[in-house]
């Protein structure tokens, strides 16, 4: 499998190679951190597309057609909660057929797809990384949905698409890839419709950051490198956006704070997990999968660089893992929010 994803990786990347793409994504992340946040967020489209084409079909591999964690209870597999946290946020937007809602961020369409097979919606998923939305748009032919969902290839902060023209917008563990929250949450405010329903599953960082802490500084300078983002927002910034831009808010907390017995959201990147996806993207499987892009760069059958791209993502995983059981991040910050009459 491991093969696939490193042969993929070379097709996708013909043209510059897998080594040159990694080092300019790199230099990009250090850039932001030595003073050129600004310059760097600027350049964002560049940044977000470079990173989903190196890492895209190894989130497949190693996690599914839905990239996002969710919250889980005991007895329930991986899957079932990666389905339930979507059917959730569908079901606070109320969606249903006959309504056109879009998905700001659709990754492959995972998400998007159970969404629309759930709701009866017409979803219109907006992306800018044109590798996810080929992959995006077979798995919609596979699923028969071409009827009720569309795609569009475009930056999720100036959509193609007219003003007030959606009845319902989501966005899932995507506009944390935004530059700054006030600019998406507008662009999410004007596609709406008065009195649509915006549903949100952000990143954020939790009270409990402490930005002296150097460990704590550590832990989201990985998250952000290996996770394709130039900078995790508090949750106060992400309540001031909305608000700033004129939205209602009906709901907002941290779902990762769950009553009752619950799986930690970080537990499949621990391992543990009888099944193949969390099996893969456990510490196990990561170092296996890791270790064969090693040895097929050696032997010239993997692109150079496919083992630097498994580290990058290892690295983001140890951290999230680290920053869950500190509490100091939060991947599923849950935002209802409703845009006026
Ligand atoms: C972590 S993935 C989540 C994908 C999907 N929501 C899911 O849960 O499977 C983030 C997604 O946001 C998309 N994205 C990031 N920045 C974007 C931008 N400026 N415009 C459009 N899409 C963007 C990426 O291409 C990627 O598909």
């Amino acid at each position: 499998m491991a093969l696939k994803v490193s042969r993929s990786l070379k097709e996708n990347l013909t043209g510059s190679g897998v080594a040159p793409v990694v080092g300019e994504y790199e230099r990009r992340y250090k850039n932001s951190q030595s003073g050129g946040l600004a310059e760097e967020k600027r350049g964002y489209k560049r940044f977000t597309d470079i990173y989903y084409d190196l890492v895209t079909d190894f989130y497949e591999y190693g996690w599914g057609r839905s990239f996002h964690f969710a919250p889980r209870v005991p007895g329930e597999s991986f899957k079932a909660s990666l389905t339930r946290h979507e059917h959730f946020l569908a079901e606070k937007l109320m969606l249903k057929p006959g309504m056109v809602v879009a998905d700001l961020g659709c990754g492959i369409g995972g998400p998007l797809l159970e969404i629309a097979r759930f709701s009866g919606a017409k979803v219109v998923g907006v992306n800018i990384n044109g590798h996810q939305l080929d992959r995006a748009r077979q798995l919609t032919e596979e699923a028969g949905l071409m009827d009720q969902v569309e795609f569009l290839e475009c930056d999720f902060l100036d959509v193609d698409a007219p003003d007030e023209s959606f009845d319902a917008v989501y966005g899932i563990e995507a506009t944390c890839c935004a530059p700054d929250k006030v600019s998406i949450y507008g662009e999410a405010y004007r596609l709406l419709k008065p009195a649509g329903y915006l549903g949100i599953y952000e990143y954020i960082l939790t009270d409990r950051f402490d930005a002296s802490n150097p460990d704590h500084l550590r832990i989201k300078y990985d998250i952000e490198l290996g996770g394709g983002l130039l900078d995790i927002d508090f949750i106060a910034t992400v309540d001031d956006a909305l608000r700033t831009v004129g939205f209602e808010i009906l709901e907002n907390r941290d779902l990762a704070e769950q009553d009752g017995p619950s799986i930690p959201w970080y537990q499949p990147l621990v391992g543990s997990g009888v099944s193949i996806a969390s099996f893969r993207s456990s510490r196990i499987g990561r170092a296996i999968t890791h270790q064969s892009l090693r040895a097929m760069e050696m032997l010239r059958i993997a692109p150079q660089g496919s083992a630097r791209v498994a580290d990058t993502l290892n690295l983001c995983a140890d951290a999230m893992v680290e920053a869950g059981r500190l509490g100091i991040f939060s991947p599923m910050y849950f935002i209802h929010a409703r845009k006026p009459e």
